[in-house]
């Protein structure tokens, strides 16, 4: 298991529509996944897209219990997600705020849905198929969207929401990535 680099926002990679993985349990993805959990964990961060350490793959994970960068947020069980899809979503877009290690030290106010369904598989195949809301629901979506080329930034709104995390959050101790 090994900390890879994270690719920041302006490689051409972070910008390329992933490849499903074809096959599961195979030692070349459980060293991927173990890998990015050692180096979403060193970064603090709340989830990991396989692009983002350069690996084409629809390969995803996720999950908070304390995170300093989202001192606010609710918990997220740990989650592997490969080839996962969207299913379904209620309700109104809800703007929070969003981060992402490909976009080290900023923030910016991006419009999810608020609940949604989504299904996929952990690293052995086995389906996943959840109905959730909230923080749970955005971070998924943050996650997929990098699976299609798409990071937060191009998703905000209004761009006087977008900054440095310690201008638009002074003297809060949300760590600046
Ligand atoms: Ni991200």
């Amino acid at each position: 298991m090994a900390v890879r680099p994270i690719l920041k926002m302006g490689d051409p990679r972070l910008l390329q529509v992933s490849a499903p993985v074809a096959e599961f349990g195979t030692p070349h993805l459980l060293t991927l996944i173990a890998d990015m959990e050692d180096t979403m964990r060193a970064a603090q961060g709340a989830g990991l897209a396989a692009p983002q350490v350069g690996v084409g793959s629809r390969v995803v994970i996720f999950g908070m219990e304390r995170n300093p960068r989202y001192p606010q947020a609710e918990m997220v069980p740990y989650t592997v997600l490969v080839n996962p899809v969207l299913k379904a979503h209620w309700g109104r877009l809800e703007e929070d705020w969003e981060g992402c290690l490909s976009v080290p030290g900023m923030r910016g106010l991006v419009p999810r849905h608020r609940r949604l369904r989504y299904r996929g598989f952990d690293q052995h195949g086995k389906p996943i198929d959840r109905e959730v809301a909230g923080f749970h629901a955005r971070v998924v979506q943050h996650e997929v969207d990098h699976l299609d080329g798409v990071l937060y930034p191009t998703r905000i709104r209004d761009l006087s929401k977008f900054g440095f995390t310690e201008e638009l959050f002074p003297g809060q101790d949300i760590q600046a990535d």
